[in-house]
Protein backbone atom coordinates (compact mmCIF):
# COMPACT_ATOMS: atom_id res chain seq x y z
CA UNK A 1 0.00 0.00 0.00
CA UNK A 2 1.16 3.28 -0.90
CA UNK A 3 2.26 5.76 1.88
CA UNK A 4 -0.38 8.04 3.44
CA UNK A 5 -3.30 5.33 1.95
CA UNK A 6 -6.10 5.42 3.48
CA UNK A 7 -6.59 1.89 5.19
CA UNK A 8 -9.59 0.72 3.21
CA UNK A 9 -9.83 -2.56 5.25
CA UNK A 10 -11.38 -0.60 7.87
CA UNK A 11 -13.84 1.36 6.68
CA UNK A 12 -17.77 1.18 6.33
CA UNK A 13 -18.22 0.78 2.74
CA UNK A 14 -21.40 1.88 1.66
CA UNK A 15 -23.65 -0.28 0.10
CA UNK A 16 -25.34 2.21 -3.11
CA UNK A 17 -23.36 5.03 -4.31
CA UNK A 18 -25.07 7.36 -6.89
CA UNK A 19 -22.76 10.12 -8.72
CA UNK A 20 -22.85 13.43 -9.99
CA UNK A 21 -20.51 13.55 -12.97
CA UNK A 22 -19.94 16.96 -13.67
CA UNK A 23 -17.51 19.18 -14.96
CA UNK A 24 -16.57 17.69 -18.42
CA UNK A 25 -17.05 21.30 -20.00
CA UNK A 26 -14.51 23.07 -17.62
CA UNK A 27 -12.36 20.43 -17.40
CA UNK A 28 -12.12 20.52 -21.54
CA UNK A 29 -12.16 24.63 -21.24
CA UNK A 30 -9.49 25.11 -18.97
CA UNK A 31 -7.16 22.79 -21.49
CA UNK A 32 -8.84 24.54 -24.74
CA UNK A 33 -10.45 21.87 -25.86
CA UNK A 34 -13.61 20.97 -27.55
CA UNK A 35 -16.48 20.13 -24.48
CA UNK A 36 -16.72 16.77 -26.37
CA UNK A 37 -13.07 16.28 -25.39
CA UNK A 38 -14.17 16.42 -21.89
CA UNK A 39 -17.00 14.38 -22.22
CA UNK A 40 -14.61 11.45 -23.83
CA UNK A 41 -12.45 11.52 -20.54
CA UNK A 42 -15.16 11.47 -18.68
CA UNK A 43 -16.40 8.24 -19.54
CA UNK A 44 -13.20 6.57 -19.68
CA UNK A 45 -12.60 7.20 -15.96
CA UNK A 46 -16.83 5.90 -15.21
CA UNK A 47 -14.99 2.62 -16.35
CA UNK A 48 -12.40 2.91 -14.27
CA UNK A 49 -14.64 4.01 -11.13
CA UNK A 50 -16.98 0.73 -11.75
CA UNK A 51 -13.74 -1.62 -11.33
CA UNK A 52 -12.44 0.99 -8.01
CA UNK A 53 -15.97 0.65 -6.49
CA UNK A 54 -16.18 -2.77 -6.89
CA UNK A 55 -13.10 -3.67 -5.47
CA UNK A 56 -13.86 -1.26 -2.18
CA UNK A 57 -16.68 -3.71 -1.94
CA UNK A 58 -19.47 -0.83 -3.27
CA UNK A 59 -22.58 -3.00 -4.37
CA UNK A 60 -24.42 -0.58 -6.37
CA UNK A 61 -23.03 2.34 -8.36
CA UNK A 62 -25.92 4.86 -10.03
CA UNK A 63 -24.68 7.71 -12.49
CA UNK A 64 -26.30 10.63 -13.96
CA UNK A 65 -25.27 10.24 -17.49
CA UNK A 66 -27.58 12.56 -19.47
CA UNK A 67 -30.78 14.41 -17.78
CA UNK A 68 -33.93 15.14 -19.01
CA UNK A 69 -32.47 18.96 -19.34
CA UNK A 70 -29.32 18.04 -21.43
CA UNK A 71 -31.28 17.90 -24.65
CA UNK A 72 -31.01 21.81 -24.15
CA UNK A 73 -27.26 21.17 -25.08
CA UNK A 74 -26.26 22.13 -28.63
CA UNK A 75 -27.01 19.04 -30.84
CA UNK A 76 -23.27 18.31 -31.89
CA UNK A 77 -22.68 17.83 -27.79
CA UNK A 78 -25.99 15.68 -27.41
CA UNK A 79 -24.52 13.78 -30.35
CA UNK A 80 -21.24 13.07 -29.13
CA UNK A 81 -22.49 12.17 -25.58
CA UNK A 82 -24.80 9.43 -27.39
CA UNK A 83 -22.33 8.52 -29.82
CA UNK A 84 -20.08 7.84 -26.71
CA UNK A 85 -22.75 6.16 -24.82
CA UNK A 86 -23.48 3.62 -27.84
CA UNK A 87 -19.51 2.72 -28.04
CA UNK A 88 -19.30 2.46 -23.78
CA UNK A 89 -22.79 -0.21 -24.24
CA UNK A 90 -21.22 -2.12 -27.18
CA UNK A 91 -18.27 -2.64 -24.95
CA UNK A 92 -19.85 -3.27 -22.11
CA UNK A 93 -21.84 -5.80 -24.11
CA UNK A 94 -18.28 -7.63 -25.49
CA UNK A 95 -16.72 -7.46 -21.91
CA UNK A 96 -19.06 -8.60 -19.62
CA UNK A 97 -18.55 -11.94 -19.33
CA UNK A 98 -15.02 -10.87 -17.64
CA UNK A 99 -16.03 -7.67 -16.36
CA UNK A 100 -19.61 -10.02 -14.15
CA UNK A 101 -20.99 -6.25 -13.92
CA UNK A 102 -24.82 -6.07 -14.21
CA UNK A 103 -25.68 -3.02 -15.73
CA UNK A 104 -29.33 -1.25 -15.58
CA UNK A 105 -30.49 2.06 -17.19
CA UNK A 106 -32.97 4.20 -15.90
CA UNK A 107 -34.79 6.98 -17.44
CA UNK A 108 -36.87 7.60 -20.35
CA UNK A 109 -35.90 5.50 -23.12
CA UNK A 110 -38.60 5.92 -25.15
CA UNK A 111 -36.79 9.38 -26.56
CA UNK A 112 -33.47 7.17 -27.20
CA UNK A 113 -32.05 6.24 -30.69
CA UNK A 114 -33.35 2.90 -31.80
CA UNK A 115 -29.79 1.37 -32.12
CA UNK A 116 -28.91 2.53 -28.28
CA UNK A 117 -32.34 0.95 -26.63
CA UNK A 118 -31.53 -2.29 -28.70
CA UNK A 119 -27.98 -1.95 -27.15
CA UNK A 120 -29.34 -1.74 -23.16
CA UNK A 121 -31.97 -4.59 -23.97
CA UNK A 122 -28.88 -6.35 -24.94
CA UNK A 123 -26.89 -6.04 -22.23
CA UNK A 124 -29.42 -5.72 -19.19
CA UNK A 125 -30.75 -8.95 -20.50
CA UNK A 126 -27.22 -10.53 -20.49
CA UNK A 127 -25.62 -8.95 -17.69
CA UNK A 128 -28.90 -9.37 -15.06
CA UNK A 129 -27.26 -13.04 -13.63
CA UNK A 130 -23.84 -10.98 -12.39
CA UNK A 131 -23.93 -9.43 -8.78
CA UNK A 132 -19.87 -8.08 -8.34
CA UNK A 133 -21.88 -4.54 -8.62
CA UNK A 134 -24.93 -3.30 -10.09
CA UNK A 135 -24.20 -0.58 -12.44
CA UNK A 136 -26.73 1.33 -13.42
CA UNK A 137 -26.94 4.59 -15.62
CA UNK A 138 -29.25 7.44 -15.46
CA UNK A 139 -30.02 8.37 -19.06
CA UNK A 140 -32.34 10.75 -20.26
CA UNK A 141 -33.22 10.72 -16.58
CA UNK A 142 -35.49 13.29 -14.55
CA UNK A 143 -36.41 12.49 -11.42
CA UNK A 144 -39.87 14.34 -11.76
CA UNK A 145 -40.16 12.75 -15.19
CA UNK A 146 -40.10 9.59 -13.36
CA UNK A 147 -42.49 10.23 -10.71
CA UNK A 148 -45.22 11.47 -13.26
CA UNK A 149 -44.15 8.16 -15.32
CA UNK A 150 -44.75 6.42 -12.07
CA UNK A 151 -48.29 8.03 -11.94
CA UNK A 152 -48.71 7.35 -15.09
CA UNK A 153 -48.77 3.94 -14.96
CA UNK A 154 -50.51 3.65 -11.35
CA UNK A 155 -53.02 5.29 -13.10
CA UNK A 156 -53.88 3.07 -15.29
CA UNK A 157 -53.54 0.45 -13.16
CA UNK A 158 -56.86 1.96 -10.82
CA UNK A 159 -58.40 3.15 -13.78
CA UNK A 160 -57.77 -0.93 -15.07
CA UNK A 161 -59.22 -2.22 -11.70
CA UNK A 162 -55.90 -3.93 -11.17
CA UNK A 163 -55.20 -1.44 -7.99
CA UNK A 164 -56.89 0.24 -5.68
CA UNK A 165 -56.38 3.60 -4.10
CA UNK A 166 -56.17 2.69 -0.72
CA UNK A 167 -53.28 0.22 -1.23
CA UNK A 168 -50.69 2.57 -2.09
CA UNK A 169 -48.60 3.22 0.27
CA UNK A 170 -44.42 4.20 -0.42
CA UNK A 171 -43.16 0.74 -1.02
CA UNK A 172 -46.29 0.58 -3.49
CA UNK A 173 -45.21 3.82 -5.46
CA UNK A 174 -41.46 2.71 -5.39
CA UNK A 175 -42.66 -0.66 -7.12
CA UNK A 176 -43.84 2.00 -10.11
CA UNK A 177 -40.30 4.41 -10.29
CA UNK A 178 -37.39 3.25 -12.22
CA UNK A 179 -35.21 2.22 -9.17
CA UNK A 180 -37.54 -0.86 -8.39
CA UNK A 181 -35.54 -3.83 -6.70
CA UNK A 182 -32.52 -0.88 -5.22
CA UNK A 183 -31.96 0.57 -2.18
CA UNK A 184 -32.02 3.85 -1.53
CA UNK A 185 -28.35 5.21 -1.81
CA UNK A 186 -25.89 5.94 1.10
CA UNK A 187 -23.47 8.39 -0.64
CA UNK A 188 -24.20 10.87 -2.82
CA UNK A 189 -21.47 12.58 -4.30
CA UNK A 190 -21.54 15.64 -6.65
CA UNK A 191 -18.29 16.66 -8.34
CA UNK A 192 -17.28 20.18 -9.92
CA UNK A 193 -18.15 22.17 -7.22
CA UNK A 194 -22.21 22.45 -7.82
CA UNK A 195 -23.86 21.83 -4.76
CA UNK A 196 -27.88 21.29 -6.37
CA UNK A 197 -29.33 17.55 -7.42
CA UNK A 198 -30.46 18.67 -10.95
CA UNK A 199 -33.53 16.24 -10.92
CA UNK A 200 -31.61 13.54 -9.64
CA UNK A 201 -33.27 10.96 -7.55
CA UNK A 202 -35.39 12.72 -5.44
CA UNK A 203 -37.34 10.56 -3.85
CA UNK A 204 -34.85 8.10 -3.45
CA UNK A 205 -32.38 10.64 -1.75
CA UNK A 206 -34.35 11.68 1.30
CA UNK A 207 -31.85 9.97 3.90
CA UNK A 208 -28.63 9.85 1.98
CA UNK A 209 -25.36 11.73 2.57
CA UNK A 210 -23.79 14.57 0.39
CA UNK A 211 -20.58 14.74 -0.51
CA UNK A 212 -19.42 17.72 -2.82
CA UNK A 213 -16.35 17.99 -4.57
CA UNK A 214 -14.40 20.79 -6.46
CA UNK A 215 -12.67 17.95 -8.60
CA UNK A 216 -13.93 18.22 -12.26
CA UNK A 217 -15.12 14.49 -13.28
CA UNK A 218 -12.25 13.76 -15.68
CA UNK A 219 -9.85 13.91 -12.60
CA UNK A 220 -12.24 11.80 -10.46
CA UNK A 221 -10.36 8.72 -9.58
CA UNK A 222 -10.00 5.99 -6.99
CA UNK A 223 -8.21 7.82 -4.37
CA UNK A 224 -10.97 10.83 -4.34
CA UNK A 225 -13.78 8.09 -3.98
CA UNK A 226 -12.08 6.50 -1.06
CA UNK A 227 -11.97 10.63 -0.07
CA UNK A 228 -15.66 10.48 -0.19
CA UNK A 229 -16.02 7.51 1.58
CA UNK A 230 -13.57 8.46 4.77
CA UNK A 231 -16.01 11.49 5.07
CA UNK A 232 -19.26 9.45 5.14
CA UNK A 233 -17.34 7.38 7.63
CA UNK A 234 -17.32 10.77 10.16
CA UNK A 235 -21.39 11.09 9.50
CA UNK A 236 -23.79 9.94 11.84
CA UNK A 237 -26.80 8.84 10.36
CA UNK A 238 -30.21 9.18 11.12
CA UNK A 239 -32.01 6.78 9.32
CA UNK A 240 -30.40 3.46 7.57
CA UNK A 241 -27.30 3.57 9.12
CA UNK A 242 -23.56 2.53 7.96
CA UNK A 243 -23.85 -1.03 7.33
C1 LIG B 1 -21.17 16.63 -16.97
O1 LIG B 1 -20.32 17.62 -17.41
C2 LIG B 1 -21.57 15.68 -18.06
C3 LIG B 1 -22.94 15.87 -18.54
C4 LIG B 1 -23.84 16.67 -18.05
C5 LIG B 1 -23.33 15.05 -19.68
P1 LIG B 1 -20.86 18.98 -18.03
O2 LIG B 1 -20.98 18.82 -19.50
O3 LIG B 1 -22.09 19.42 -17.34
O4 LIG B 1 -19.65 19.94 -17.69
P2 LIG B 1 -19.70 21.44 -17.19
O5 LIG B 1 -20.65 21.49 -16.03
O6 LIG B 1 -20.18 22.27 -18.32
O7 LIG B 1 -18.30 21.74 -16.79
C1 LIG C 1 -26.40 17.14 -14.26
O1 LIG C 1 -25.35 17.96 -14.68
C2 LIG C 1 -26.64 16.05 -15.25
C3 LIG C 1 -25.52 15.13 -15.45
C4 LIG C 1 -24.42 15.10 -14.77
C5 LIG C 1 -25.73 14.20 -16.51
P1 LIG C 1 -25.61 19.32 -15.45
O2 LIG C 1 -24.31 19.97 -15.60
O3 LIG C 1 -26.40 19.06 -16.68
O4 LIG C 1 -26.53 20.09 -14.40
P2 LIG C 1 -26.93 21.60 -14.31
O5 LIG C 1 -27.63 21.93 -15.58
O6 LIG C 1 -25.66 22.36 -14.15
O7 LIG C 1 -27.81 21.70 -13.12
MG1 LIG D 1 -22.47 20.60 -15.72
Amino acid sequence: MAKNSVDTENLNIPNHVAIIMDGNGRWAKKRLLPRTAGHKKGAAVVEQIIEDAADLGIKYLTVYAFSTENWKRPKEEVDTLMDLLGNYLTNCIEKSEKNRVRIRVIGDKSALRKDLVDKIEELERISEQYDRITFTIALNYGSRDEMVRAMKKMAKEIENGDVKSEDIDEKKFEEYLDTKGMPDPDLLIRTSGEERLSNYLLWQLAYTEFYFTDVLWPDFNKEELINAIVKYNGRERRYGGIK
